[in-house]
């Protein structure tokens, strides 16, 4: 792989770098089968820079960086994965050494940011916060979007994301372009319907015959599955490379890790839902789902409106404030320029 010098003709140029991230969402990319990572780096794609398995290390890793910036502005995809820490802990995520300084991670990504082409937040912590923004966020950790307002920033959420999600939106982008996207930057193609909706289960919600303990064969929805309020096509692309699995199939109650509000505002994981009591307005889960996203639409969080309509309000008031907080914060730049 040549690092140095313009872009290779037919070639899209990939930088991948790790911020305040467990690492999981380029581990979970690197298990696709079609095509495979092998595939996808000899024949489809520059990727010139991963944080993770890349051969370069130190000083040269960061020269990979900076040539980008230098040779080719404009002309490769930037994929970010983790949190940005800002402000006085803006050192608690450092990518390299340059100049003889700590290149923090919030460098970083406003100047690599600044001259992409595209831009992709890899997993729910960069695209929403997730698990490294979690109360109480001991590093001041904020989305993509948070310190990349005036660019439009592709979400691919999940924890991790499935590896599908993401070489499917990268593919788009090389050969069409933007994929269509919802309220949250997602691409409607993985997350336009919510897991309620495609899950084998349903029929067993529909006929109110629910699990009492987790490894039951029936609808989880009293163990505290978050699935009507999860949107992910987990139920019909599964997971494990040739499409073997995924949670509420290995009996386990889906969890809403492609949500914005994830962790905070999804804990504790395995607790029911309570039925709605609203007056005058009878609901089930699935309705829940329908109205929290008619909420959404109109300027109140999809988790917050869910919590409204299920009552448990009072419950959860910390919580909600905490997301609703980080929602404002990177609100303004969901409407940005950019591409
Ligand atoms: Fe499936 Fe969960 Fe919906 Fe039950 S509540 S049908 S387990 S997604
Ligand atoms: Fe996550 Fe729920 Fe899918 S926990 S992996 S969105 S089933």
């Amino acid at each position: 792989m040549d690092v140095d010098g313009p872009k290779p003709k037919g070639k899209p140029v990939v930088l991948w770098i790790g911020t305040n991230t467990c690492a999981g969402d380029l581990l979970s990319f690197l298990n696709n089968s079609n095509p495979d990572y092998h595939a996808w780096v000899n024949e489809y794609v520059d990727f010139r820079y991963d944080y993770l398995i890349g051969a370069a290390e130190g000083p040269r890793n960061v020269e990979i960086l900076e040539s980008a910036l230098t040779d080719m502005p404009g002309q490769y995809i930037l994929i970010v994965e983790g949190t940005v820490p800002v402000g006085s802990k803006e050192l608690c995520s450092v990518i390299g050494i340059r100049n003889g300084e700590p290149w923090t991670a919030f460098q970083a990504v406003r100047e690599l940011g600044a001259k992409a082409e595209y831009i992709i937040a890899a997993g729910t912590c960069a695209a929403f916060g997730g698990p490294y923004a979690a109360d109480p966020n001991p590093s001041d950790s904020l989305p993509l979007q948070a310190v990349l307002r005036e660019r439009t920033i592709i979400n691919v959420p999940g924890c991790p994301i499935n590896p599908e999600w993401m070489m499917g939106t990268i593919n788009h982008l090389i050969m069409y372009g933007v994929p269509e996207l919802d309220g949250l930057n997602r691409p409607k193609l993985f997350y336009g319907q919510t897991i309620h909706d495609q899950c084998q289960r349903r029929v067993h919600y529909e006929n109110s015959v629910f699990a009492q303990r987790l490894g039951e064969p029936w609808c989880m929805y009293k163990l505290g599955c978050k699935g009507p309020t999860t949107y992910a096509d987990c139920p019909s692309r599964q997971w494990n490379s040739e499409h073997l699995n995924w949670p509420v199939k290995a009996n386990t109650p889906c969890i809403g890790c492609t949500s914005p509000e994830f962790p905070d505002g999804d804990m504790p994981f395995f607790e029911h839902l309570p039925d709605v009591k609203l007056p005058g307005i009878k609901m089930r889960a699935n309705q829940v789902g329908k109205w929290a996203g008619l909420f959404t639409a109109i300027g109140i969080g999809r988790h917050l409106a869910a919590n409204i309509l299920t009552g448990r309000l009072a419950g959860n008031y910390k919580r909600d404030l905490v997301n609703l907080r980080r929602k404002k914060i990177f609100k303004k730049g969901f409407r940005g320029k950019g591409k």
